[in-house]
């Protein structure tokens, strides 16, 4: 396999990578099947991270292949600008089925990151379209991570993704995240202390007073700065004081949405249901790119009342891209036929005993798990933040499994369908690795 090495590796500028590091001890993936991808040298790794939250269905599943492989052949491309192909309709009809038709309308987009700045579009533009136009302010989280736009780095909680960029939108604030570890360690889903965070919205509607607060955006588990969890309560009383202030509350379920909760979204299993969800990675099962953003149905009727011609003018070239529709038709049959959900919630009591055996290894200050989740937080090196984990990325993929880390936590997010050997393999290769760190 040696062959497929590339001969420089020089050209391509590669995102979040240190690229310095990489290229001078690159890994490189050539193939995909099921839980593994193989390596470059032909090793099988194992895959704890379902790439990048993306693959729940497993890689190269059959029948998603051949839907992609057979849009591509009969509608290449088609334009959804005052035009449409009936994969486009057909799917958001399918999507509102998956929601329990808890939402009215679905906003294609290409990426995560787009799902978040439409999201926040569409929810300056409502207001606006209902003689509210003074409520521009958007409120985000720290740690929050919403993509890469401007509007998502904005509302985004994360110093370093921030700080070269600014300057940001204007008019954003920001709630205090909830990770506490001197109370929450080794919580088992939800942790017990932090509800009242949420009280600190009401003090930001008193400073900028509601009629000026457009949004609220939130992770319901924060995925990119290592897997935070809502405490108990949280998130239901987020909704409730949106409410009481006719602030809208979106979901940013990019990551936990298509079962990472073994549930169809984490609204569902929270029971609190958002006025917009932002989703991607999984509603394709990652092997196109899309995202989309799912509204109430009041939200999308508030453009109707705008004079006649386009209610909002925004829009993406592939929105609704036919091949991505494909794959994204596919990966709703597959979840049902398979029963996808239903198999992750039978394993995720196995999955959740075996992070948790992890508890009395070296360097392990926390462990976190919900749903097909898990959050490995390690003591950092004094002076090297980060360097801990990352090291243990590399022993991982080394030792063939592969892992992702933020900081110094270690966050795993397998493909939905993994079975319990997978389970005891990636588990018994970690807890080795977490021996031989320094
Ligand atoms: C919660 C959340 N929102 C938005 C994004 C951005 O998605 P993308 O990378 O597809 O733009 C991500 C990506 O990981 C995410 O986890």
């Amino acid at each position: 396999m040696n062959e497929a090495r590339p001969e420089s590796m020089s050209a391509f500028w590669m995102p979040f990578t240190n690229n310095r590091d990489f290229k001078s001890d690159p890994r490189l993936l050539v193939s995909a099947e099921g839980m593994y991808y193989k390596d470059v040298d032909g090793n099988q790794i194992l895959d704890g991270t379902a790439g990048l939250w993306c693959v729940p269905c497993g890689h190269a599943q059959p029948r998603i292949v051949s839907a992609v492989r057979e849009m591509i052949g009969q509608l290449d491309f088609a334009p959804t600008f005052q035009m449409g192909h009936p994969a486009a309709f057909d799917l958001a009809e399918k999507l509102m089925d998956y929601t329990g038709h808890k939402f009215g309308h679905v906003f294609y987009t290409n990426s995560g990151s787009e799902a978040v700045d439409t999201a926040l579009k569409i929810a300056l533009a409502y207001h606006k379209a209902r003689g509210e136009g003074g409520r521009t302010r958007l409120i985000g989280r720290e740690r929050g991570y919403h993509g890469v736009g401007f509007g998502g780095l904005s509302v985004g909680g994360i110093g370093p993704n921030r700080k070269a960029f600014g300057p940001l939108l204007p008019g954003v604030d920001h709630l205090p995240h909830t990770h506490n570890l001197l109370k929450n360690a080794f919580s088992r889903g939800e942790p017990d202390f932090g509800a009242e965070l949420a009280d600190e919205l009401e003090r930001l509607v008193t400073l900028h007073d509601a009629s000026t607060i457009a949004a609220v955006i939130v992770e319901p588990v924060s995925g990119s700065t290592g897997v935070l969890v809502p405490p108990k309560g949280y998130l239901k009383k987020l909704r409730q004081i949106c409410d009481k202030h006719g602030i809208l509350l979106i979901f940013d379920e990019v990551i936990t949405g298509f079962g990472r909760l073994t549930t169809p979204f984490a609204a569902d299993y929270f029971e609190v249901e958002p006025d917009m969800m932002t989703t991607a990675k999984g509603l394709t099962n990652g092997v196109i790119p899309m995202g989309a953003v799912f509204s109430k149905k009041h939200i999308h009727d508030a453009f109707l009342d705008a004079p006649a011609g386009i209610e909002l003018f925004h829009g993406y070239t592939y929105s609704g891209h036919p091949v991505a529709c494909a794959a994204s038709l596919a990966t709703l049959e597959v979840f049902k036929e398979q029963q996808i959900l239903e198999h992750a919630r039978g394993i995720q009591p196995y999955w959740e005993d075996a992070v948790h055996s992890l508890k009395d290894l070296p360097h392990v200050i926390d462990l976190r798990t919900i749903g097909l989740i898990a959050g490995i937080e390690l003591e950092p090196i004094p002076g090297k933040p980060g360097a801990r984990a990352f090291q243990a990325l590399k022993k991982a993929f080394a030792d063939g499994i592969l892992i992702r880390t933020t900081g110094d936590i270690i966050a795993l997010s397998p493909p939905l369908i993994l079975e319990k050997q997978h389970i005891d393999d990636l588990f018994g290769k970690l807890a080795n690795v977490l021996k031989n760190l320094d």
